[in-house]
């Protein structure tokens, strides 16, 4: 009989699938070349449970919800408040935050900028593997961070790590980053997939078991995820990014899972020779640069959560020189562009076979909802016919395929902020007209409805045709 002795295993560094055999693309998320081979020690480790922190099993009893304790009144804050929003409203112990971004985007600094607010209160264990403590402490005199509370260390072995959170005692633990992190029992190094995970799996442990809160930097990979990505969003309980683009002074903190808050919340920062500066009120930030009189521009009010957001959208459209005209996104789907540009042809008539079309959100904000394609669409309109759109006007409005304006959420919210911030004309689905003015036929004021002082004027439009008529 031959007996079946495996050593080894490879694994997707992509993704975490393991394989007892080598295999050139990775069954699960197609990568090439992603399988690497490792010793086999993860599984035993992760049914046991780590050493350190193996739980004695302890028999539970059902109760009526109404007896349970909730966790939200024990929230901390970390002094940053727009931290906080995003998070759910502070750090709720015990749980472990991911936060991901680019290199350079700002983390080390947004959390030892919070570490420094937490350790007014608590004390907070900052793990630097990245940076030497000198490094630290040079930004931190910068930051301004002095608080006594505040202990760092520059450690990578997870070990180490350990017998230091045993020294300090912390409540808050920040380790930046997950991916230098490594544990001896593995022979695969720092940052690979089956160091994050165990890392990852170990630290998860200790704050469930110790009630300390960990904040966990990690890398994002070029596609865009946390790097040794399912596996350690699947472990913690929330998932924040940082991002922004390099080059704008802008920073936007997102939630994308969250156990304990929404995942709508954005936090906006502004980085600044003195750190993250928080930007409380952002609603007309991305739209202070705008050009009046010029074709190609429009105003959406979109939501970030409950937030409303006032954003500039550019378009150009160019004769193309290529067989395939060219469609390209910035802050928006490239789809929604191909598919918008191809309602305007059929329904409107407008010609794009010969003409290359680019849109771009300004301000490196990304935009998901569909309520901007009304303003998509007149952008790309506006350029083509090159008329501007006026620029007391705020557009908003989903665009379906056979060129009707469909009714989008929460409008109230959009009106009062675009009121707010002095627009005078409002372009809107008339499913939703109806149920602002509550059956009138005339074009009514969104100050009568709403307390807002500055009335708005209110255009309803149906179809996309109609939308056109209205504004050139
Ligand atoms: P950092 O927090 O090191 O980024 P990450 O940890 O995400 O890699 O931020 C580095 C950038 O931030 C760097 O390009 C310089 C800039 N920065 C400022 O502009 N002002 C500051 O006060 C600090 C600390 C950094
Ligand atoms: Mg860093």
């Amino acid at each position: 009989m031959v007996k079946l002795k495996e050593k080894t295993i490879f694994t997707c560094q992509n993704c975490g699938y393991q394989s007892l055999k080598w295999l050139g693309r990775c069954p699960d998320c197609n990568t090439w070349n992603s399988l690497v081979e490792e010793l086999n020690s993860a599984p035993s480790l992760t049914k046991a449970g780590p050493d350190n922190f193996r739980i004695t099993h302890q028999k539970e009893t059902p109760q009526p919800i109404s007896a349970i304790e909730s966790i939200q009144e024990k929230r901390s804050s970390t002094g940053i408040h727009e931290f906080d929003r995003v998070i759910g409203g502070g750090v709720v112990p015990g749980s472990v935050i991911l936060i991901g971004g680019d290199p350079g985007i700002g983390k080390s600094t947004l959390l030892l900028q919070a570490s420094d607010s937490m350790a007014e209160q608590k004390r907070v264990l900052y793990v630097t593997g990245e940076e030497s403590i000198g490094q630290t402490k040079m930004r931190a005199d910068r930051l301004g961070s002095i608080s006594k509370n505040l202990f760092i260390v520059s450690e990578t072995n997870l070990d180490s790590i350990i017998d230091c959170i045993k020294k300090v005692n912390p409540d808050f633990l920040i380790v930046d980053s997950i991916q230098v992190i490594y544990k001896d029992a593995l022979s695969s190094s720092p940052g690979s997939v089956s160091q994050v995970r165990l890392c990852g799996q170990e630290l998860t442990f200790l704050a469930k078991k110790s009630g300390m809160a960990i904040f966990l930097i990690g890398h994002v990979t070029k596609e865009g995820n946390i790097a040794g990505p399912r596996v350690l969003e699947h472990m913690v309980d929330t998932v924040l990014y940082f991002e922004g683009e390099k080059h704008l002074s802008l920073r936007i903190l997102r939630a994308v899972k969250n156990r304990f808050g929404s995942t709508n919340e954005i936090g906006i920062f502004e980085m600044t020779g003195m750190g993250l500066k928080e930007v409380s009120n952002p609603s007309g930030i991305f739209i202070e640069e705008r050009p009046k009189g010029i074709s190609g521009f429009a105003v959406v009010p979109t939501l970030e959560g409950t937030r409303p957001l006032l954003v500039e959208i550019q378009a150009l459209v160019s004769p193309s020189n290529f067989t395939i005209p060219k469609r390209e996104a910035r802050g928006i789907d490239y789809n929604r562009i191909s598919l918008i540009a191809a309602v305007l042809e059929r329904r409107v008539g407008l010609e794009f076979a010969r003409f290359d079309v680019y849109v771009n959100v300004a301000g490196g904000i990304k935009i998901v909802e569909p309520a901007i394609d009304l303003g998509v669409a007149l952008t790309i309109a506006s350029n083509h016919r090159d008329l501007p759109l006026d620029s007391d006007c705020v557009v908003m409005g989903e665009v379906g395929l056979g060129g009707e304006i469909r009714a989008i959420s929460q409008i109230e919210n959009r009106l009062k902020e675009s009121a707010r911030l002095g627009f005078k004309r409002a372009l809107i689905p008339k499913a939703n007209w109806g149920h602002l003015v509550g059956g009138h036929s005339t074009h009514e004021s969104i100050g009568k409805m709403s307390g807002v002082s500055s009335p708005l004027e209110l255009i309803p439009v149906s179809f996309l045709k109609e939308a056109l008529d209205v504004v050139f």
